[in-house]
């Protein structure tokens, strides 16, 4: 069969990514353009900037991309896009590009769910395999996915309140740290130990997380030591922190292994570039003869690889988009 080529672009939050994936498992170029450093100075995204910032910068991440991959885009079979879940405004600018490159050389179009994206970046480099448990946690999201075979998704549980990212970035924010606060409590937590005792998420028999009450019971901690005008051992509580909020994805995922004897694990999003987490997880699976396939650290966080590996079974499917494709704020993946 003759090798696809997919175009595929994704400016959901705050990186304009454009990469060329082959065959759904190969990266044959990828650009990332991050604005964090931009972002950064405000404490957090600011979506008009970030919109902005898409705008002045994607043709320039196209021809960097087409450039290393020695292709045009004639040369590529069809054109794919991140529509949705994201920011509005970041997410219309990479839409609209790629509605007009679709148009002027008369690609089909596909429409990626971010998540989803997230989960295929296991793709990349080898195929998922099925029936797999896809644990998704991301700045926006903590689920617990079933998969079944391409596109065929049961979601067995979801966060009750705030994602576990969420809760890292706001945690880092509160002790000190830069955006975005999850690398960086990582790297402090390394230097500290698990000291603080703070409330066990949610200790119950369903897949379900919750990250809230950990947040503000680190808040208040903090608040309550700096109003007594104590010391924060800052090591320690990114330590506390991160043990507690990987234990609550450890009980989980371990409920899950043991009720459904799924034996292929993968992670996605942007927490699943955490090394405490990886190594945590791997060794659950372990006890339960499971594989745990990790993404490459670049393909963790947000990037357009993932998107074109997403879009490949679609291509196969013939499940394209008209050049009315809207963005959509929030969707689903089951
Ligand atoms: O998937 P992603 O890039 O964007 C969303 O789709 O949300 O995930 C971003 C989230 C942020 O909350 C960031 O703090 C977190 O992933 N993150 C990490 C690490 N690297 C990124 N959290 C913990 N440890 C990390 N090493
Ligand atoms: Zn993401």
């Amino acid at each position: 069969m003759k090798d696809i080529n997919i175009l595929s672009i994704e400016t959901s939050c705050d990186e304009t990514s454009i990469a060329i994936v082959k065959n759904g498992v190969e990266v044959v170029a990828l650009t990332i353009l991050t604005q964090m450093d931009t972002h950064a100075n405000f404490g957090g995204v600011v979506p008009e900037i970030a919109s902005r910032m898409h705008a002045e910068n994607i043709t320039m991440v196209l021809e960097e991309t087409l450039n290393k991959a020695k292709m045009t885009v004639e040369d590529c079979d069809a054109i794919a896009v991140t529509y949705s879940p994201g920011l509005l405004g970041s997410l219309l600018v990479g839409i609209e590009f790629a509605k007009v490159l679709a148009y002027v050389y008369n690609k089909p179009l596909i429409k990626v769910n971010h998540l989803i994206g997230h989960i295929y970046a296991n793709k990349i480099g080898d195929n998922l395999k099925f029936p797999c448990l896809a644990l998704v946690i991301s700045g926006g999201h903590t689920e617990l996915i079933k998969m079944t075979g391409d596109y065929e998704f049961e979601k067995l549980g979801e966060t009750q309140d705030d994602a576990i990212g969420e809760a890292f970035d706001k945690v880092a924010r509160v002790i000190g740290l830069k955006y975005p606060g999850g690398p960086n409590i990582e790297r402090l937590a390394s230097e500290g130990k698990d000291t603080y005792k703070l409330p066990i998420p949610v200790n119950d028999n369903t897949y379900n997380f919750s990250y809230s009450g950990l947040k503000s019971s680190v808040i208040n901690l903090v608040n309550n030591e700096r109003q007594r005008g104590n010391e924060i051992r800052k090591e320690d509580l990114a330590c506390s922190f991160q043990t507690t909020a990987v234990d609550e994805l450890k009980r989980k995922l371990e409920l899950a292994l043991k009720n459904t004897n799924i034996k292929n694990v993968i992670i996605a999003g942007g927490v699943s570039a955490n090394k405490y987490l990886r190594s945590e997880l791997a060794t659950i699976c372990q006890k339960y003869n499971a594989t745990l396939d990790l993404p490459e650290f670049i393909y963790c966080t947000d990037n357009a690889a993932m998107i074109g590996a997403a879009a490949y079974p679609l291509f196969i499917k013939g499940e394209f988009a008209d050049l009315d494709l809207n963005a959509e704020s929030n969707s689903q993946i089951c």
